[in-house]
C-alpha cells in the first residue's frame, strides 16, 4: 500500500532560520543572532543545544547562548573550529542556515530556585553559561546570590566582553574574572592566573549554593576539587560535557557515557549521576 511521500520524523527535519546579525566576540568566535524564518520562537531552555546545518557542509552541535525569557531571537556563540563552524563564519546577516532542536537536558530550574549560584565557566563555556546568566537577570526574585566566575586565556580571548564589564557593574552579580596570560601591551590591569585560583576567597554556604561548571576539559577535576574543599557535595556541583555527537536523539550512539546519552542524558549532569563512570570528566 502507498501510504504517500514519506516525511522524516520532525526530530531529523531542519527548519529554516535566518542570520539577523553576525558579531565578531574574539578574532576566532562569532556571535550569531538567529530568527525562524516561520517566526515561532526556538522554544529552548538554559543548557540546551541545536544541531545546526548548512548544505554542503553537514552539521555541528552547538549551545544556545540566549535566554529563552529574550524571546523572538536566538543566540549561537561559535569557534571557528573545522569545516562547518569555518563555513558559518563566512555567512553574513540574511543568509539562510538549518535548525534542529532544541536537543539535550536543560538546567534543572526548579532545583536552582531559591539557591546562591556559583556560575564558574572557562573559555567557550561562557556560551551556554549566558544562556543561563541572562536567565538570572531577567528572573531575579527566582534566585539567591550570584557568583559569576570566567577565566579565559588571554584578555583578547574573553567572550562578551562588553556584558563581562556590565556584570561585573551590576550589584546583582559579584564578578571574579581571571585570564591565563596578560595582553604584552600592559592595558589589561584584572587577575591573571589559574580561574581555580578564584573559588578558595569565595564567602559560600554549602547547603544553599547550586555550583554550575562549563569549561574545556582539563578544568573540570581542579574546580570540581575547590569546590568540595569548600564544602559543596556532589549532589550540588551540575557539570555540562561535551562529546562528538552525530545524531543529537539518542540514536546513532556517538556520545555515549557508559550506559548515559550525552546527547539526551545531558549535556547536563549532575555531578553525582556521572563522577564514578569511566571517561565522563
Ligand atoms: C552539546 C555540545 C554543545 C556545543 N556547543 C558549542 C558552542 O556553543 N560553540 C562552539 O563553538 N562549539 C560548540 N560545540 C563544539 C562544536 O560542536 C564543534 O566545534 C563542531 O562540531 C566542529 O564542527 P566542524 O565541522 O566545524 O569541525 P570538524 O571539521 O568536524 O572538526 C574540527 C575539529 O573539531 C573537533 N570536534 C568536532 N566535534 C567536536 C565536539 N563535539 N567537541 C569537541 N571537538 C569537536 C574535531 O575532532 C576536529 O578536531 C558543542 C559541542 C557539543 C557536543
Ligand atoms: S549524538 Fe547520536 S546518540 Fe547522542
Amino acid at each position: 500500500m502507498n501510504d504517500g511521500p514519506c516525511h522524516p520524523p520532525p526530530l531529523y527535519l531542519p527548519f529554516e532560520c535566518e542570520i539577523i546579525a553576525v558579531h565578531d566576540l574574539t578574532p576566532g568566535e562569532k556571535l550569531f543572532r538567529i530568527m525562524r524564518r516561520d517566526g515561532a520562537p526556538l522554544g529552548h531552555l538554559p543548557g540546551q543545544f541545536v544541531q545546526v546545518s548548512l548544505l554542503g557542509w553537514g552539521e555541528a552541535p552547538i549551545s544556545v547562548a540566549s535566554s529563552p525569557t529574550r524571546d523572538g531571537v536566538f543566540e549561537l556563540g561559535v569557534r571557528r573550529a573545522g569545516s562547518l563552524t569555518g563555513a558559518m563564519h563566512r555567512l553574513q546577516a540574511g543568509d539562510t542556515i538549518g535548525i534542529r532542536g532544541p536537543f539535550g537536558r536543560p538546567f534543572d530550574l526548579p532545583r536552582l530556585f531559591g539557591q546562591d549560584l556559583l556560575l564558574i565557566s572557562g573559555g567557550c563555556g561562557l556560551a551556554p553559561m549566558r544562556s543561563l546568566i541572562q536567565y538570572c537577570e531577567d528572573r531575579p526574585s527566582e534566585f539567591g546570590q550570584i557568583s559569576i566566575i570566567y577565566g579565559a586565556k588571554s584578555p583578547a580571548d574573553r567572550l562578551f566582553k562588553d556584558e563581562l564589564a556590565a556584570w561585573e557593574a551590576s550589584a546583582r552579580f559579584a564578578c571574579s574574572l581571571t585570564v591565563d596570560n596578560s595582553d604584552e601591551d600592559g592595558c589589561y590591569s584584572g587577575n591573571v592566573g589559574l580561574i581555580t585560583a578564584l573559588i578558595p576567597p569565595i564567602i559560600l554556604v554549602p547547603d544553599k549554593t547550586v555550583a554550575v561548571v562549563i569549561g574545556p576539559p582539563a578544568m573540570y577535576r581542579a574546580v570540581i576539587a575547590e569546590l568540595k574543599k569548600k564544602g559543596v557535595g556532589s549532589d550540588r556541583i551540575v557539570v555540562s560535557l561535551e562529546r562528538q555527537m552525530r545524531c543529537g536523539v539518542g540514536k546513532c550512539g556517538h556520545c555515549t557515557i557508559e550506559h548515559l546519552y550525552c546527547c539526551q542524558d545531558g549535556p547536563v549532569f549532575w555531578l553525582d549521576e556521572i563522577e564514578n563512570l569511566r571517561g565522563a570528566l
